[in-house]
Formats: C-alpha cells, sequence, structure tokens
C-alpha cells in the first residue's frame, strides 16, 4: 500500500472538473461516481485511486493522510484551515464567488452606514467573521449548514454570506447581492508528508495539472 496514491474528491462538479486534468496526467478513473456507490474509485493506473468525501471533509482527509492529495474550494480550505496542507495549485475550476445577499427590500447601505449590528446567517463564519471585522461592522452570526437563502426570508437574519455563481437561487428568492466577498475556485491541497515521501509521484501530477491550466495554454 505504501507506494499508493490516493486522491480525495468531492462528487458532482469538482468531481467532474478534475477528470479533464487527471486525463492530462494519464490517469483515468474507472467507475463513475453517480452510478456505483463504491467510495474507492480503482483508475488505470494500480498505485493511483481516487476515493470520494464530502466536500467539507476533503482537508480533512488530506491533513491527517487519509488521502495524499486532494481537490477543494477555496472556500472550503479557508474554513478548514491550512494547517498540514501545502497548496501548490489554484485549479481555476468549479469558479464562483462568496457574496454578502440581502431581501431587496432592506437597505444594507444604511445600515452599514447607520453601524447597525447585522444578524449574518452563514455556512462560512470564519470568512463571514473576517470580512465584516475588516469592514468595521458588527455581526452576530448564525451558523446554519444549508439553504442560506432562507434565513433573510425568515426573518432569522438580515443578511447571508453565501456562494454565488449563475445568481439564479438569489433571484429565485428575491435577494440581491450587496458585497463581493472574494472570488472562489477550487484547489489541489497536498499532504506535507506524503509530498516528501512520495514526491516523484505527485510531482508528475502538479506538473501535469499546471500544464493542462488555461493559463499555461
Ligand atoms: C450553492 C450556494 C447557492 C447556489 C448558488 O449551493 O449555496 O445556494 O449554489 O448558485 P447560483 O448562483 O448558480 O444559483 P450548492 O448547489 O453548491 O449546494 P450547497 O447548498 O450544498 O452548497
Amino acid at each position: 500500500m505504501n507506494n499508493m496514491l490516493t486522491l480525495a474528491l468531492s462528487k458532482g462538479r469538482i468531481f467532474d472538473e478534475t477528470m479533464p486534468l487527471l486525463k492530462a496526467a494519464g490517469i483515468e478513473v474507472l467507475e463513475d461516481p453517480e452510478k456505483s456507490r463504491k467510495l474507492i474509485l480503482p483508475t488505470n493506473h494500480a498505485n493511483v485511486r481516487v476515493v470520494l468525501v464530502r466536500a467539507s471533509d476533503v482537508p480533512t482527509y488530506v491533513q491527517y493522510g487519509g488521502a495524499d492529495l486532494g481537490v477543494t474550494g477555496l472556500d472550503t480550505l479557508i474554513e478548514h484551515g491550512t494547517d498540514g496542507l501545502y497548496q501548490p495549485l489554484d485549479l481555476q475550476i468549479a469558479k464562483c464567488r462568496m457574496s454578502v445577499a440581502v431581501r431587496s427590500d432592506f437597505d444594507y447601505a444604511a445600515m452599514v452606514k447607520q453601524g447597525a449590528r447585522l444578524k449574518v446567517a452563514t455556512k462560512y463564519t470564519t470568512i463571514a467573521r473576517d470580512f465584516f471585522a475588516t469592514k468595521g461592522v458588527h455581526v452576530d452570526l448564525v451558523k446554519l449548514y444549508g439553504s442560506m437563502e432562507l434565513a433573510p426570508l425568515t426573518g432569522l437574519a438580515d443578511a447571508i454570506v453565501d456562494l454565488v455563481s449563475t445568481g439564479n437561487t438569489l433571484k429565485a428568492n428575491h435577494l440581491v447581492e450587496v458585497e463581493r466577498i472574494m472570488d472562489i475556485s477550487s484547489r489541489l491541497v497536498v499532504n506535507q508528508a506524503a509530498l516528501k515521501m512520495k514526491q516523484a509521484d505527485i510531482r508528475r501530477i502538479i506538473d501535469a495539472f499546471s500544464a493542462a491550466l488555461p493559463a499555461a495554454k
């Protein structure tokens, strides 16, 4: 097992958008995660395998060596923290942004100007806390695990901090984006000990991914 290279991915957009990068590295995953319930997927290389984990668990798997490397959103990475993780590449996939949104009838600018205390619901408490602290806005954070859009509609919060891609989810719920906090994309993360022990194999993957990125073309 010692020369086995394990890559942690989450199902959906990250998995789908990582496949072309793996292909550029000569690696093909032999099973479709949407059709199989397996959590360990073999590849065309006997010593390379993919493990499927929850998106928010990718940094944990890589940090503690359950996987040698993984692909995770910058949002997830910031919330988890980067201890023990080497981050060699911005893969420029699964792009979106982290934003503040409110009900369209809520005057966010006026509230901020008045120095009002805002109630903010989010899954991304670290990003939200840092953002509002830098702005000098006092906030009470309400931690949620999903469906953030519902919070301003039900009176649970004045604002949300959430990922926005097309903006369709906000629009469908009569919310408007009032601040863009940061651009988000997926990152390659590598276990620091694995990088030393399996340097040649990991370096080959980093180089192939890097050569396949839009900026390199
Ligand atoms: C994200 C986010 C929004 C939605 C935004 O959820 O939380 O709900 O996508 O996308 P849009 O701007 O294109 O409408 P996602 O589907 O990733 O699932 P999650 O709620 O589990 O994060």
